[in-house]
């Protein structure tokens, strides 16, 4: 088990996104055939609802951007896919491997994430969460996600319910400002 991911706990999300820089060791990669049983396997201890590894295959194929981070011991411990639409870029899934919860790394994957956006000039971000999903919706707010909908009945649940979900976006300047803050935007 490797120690906490050292990042700055305080939330400092630039108000135009910025590759985090990845300590030594650390490594981000595009994901590909070669990572689907890893990443199908985290996702299926994340979720209660996962993604099959099927799923995965068809969204690389489709072009969806997957990202993957890896640790110093080259073990994959989060991914992230992402779909263009036009001028938006929407979060498809955002997983940290369970075991590696609560040690940062999923603000270190929004952040890449969002800077990926940014490199791609897609300067708008959408996605879904569960209302249920307290700990990411945290993450997403203090990134400055704010809430624009809700789907109703959009996800499974436990029986044969649903849950409903929250839609989020973010939009940022395609440019930094000259007095850009660095302050969080929530
Ligand atoms: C959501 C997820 C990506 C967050 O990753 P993580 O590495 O655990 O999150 P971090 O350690 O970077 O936490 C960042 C902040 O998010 C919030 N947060 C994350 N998980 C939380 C939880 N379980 N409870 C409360 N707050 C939480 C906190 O504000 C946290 O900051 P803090 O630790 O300084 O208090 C991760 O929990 C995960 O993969 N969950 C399962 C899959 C999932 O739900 N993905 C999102 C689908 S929309």
């Amino acid at each position: 088990m490797s120690a906490a991911y050292p990042l700055d706990p305080r939330n400092h999300w630039p108000a135009v996104p910025a590759m985090p820089v990845l300590p030594h060791g650390w490594a981000l990669g595009r994901m590909s055939a070669l990572d689907l049983a890893a990443v199908a396997g985290i996702e299926a201890r994340a979720y209660s609802h996962p993604w099959t590894r099927g799923n995965f295959e068809n969204s690389v194929k489709s072009g969806h951007l997957g990202l993957t981070l890896r640790d110093p011991a080259g073990t994959l411990v989060a991914y992230a896919v992402l779909m263009p639409v036009v001028d938006e870029m929407h979060l498809l899934n955002i997983t940290v491997e369970p075991r590696r919860q609560r040690q940062g790394l999923g603000r270190l994957m929004l952040a890449v994430v969002l800077a990926t956006s940014h490199a791609h000039r897609i300067h708008t971000m959408l996605l879904e969460v569960r209302p249920s999903n307290t700990g990411a919706i945290a993450l997403y707010q203090a990134a400055g996600f704010a809430e624009i909908g809700r789907r109703k009945g959009y996800y499974p649940a436990l029986g044969s319910k649903r849950e409903d979900a929250l839609v989020l976006r973010r939009s940022w300047p395609a440019e930094s400002a000259a007095n850009e803050g660095t302050e969080g935007r929530a």
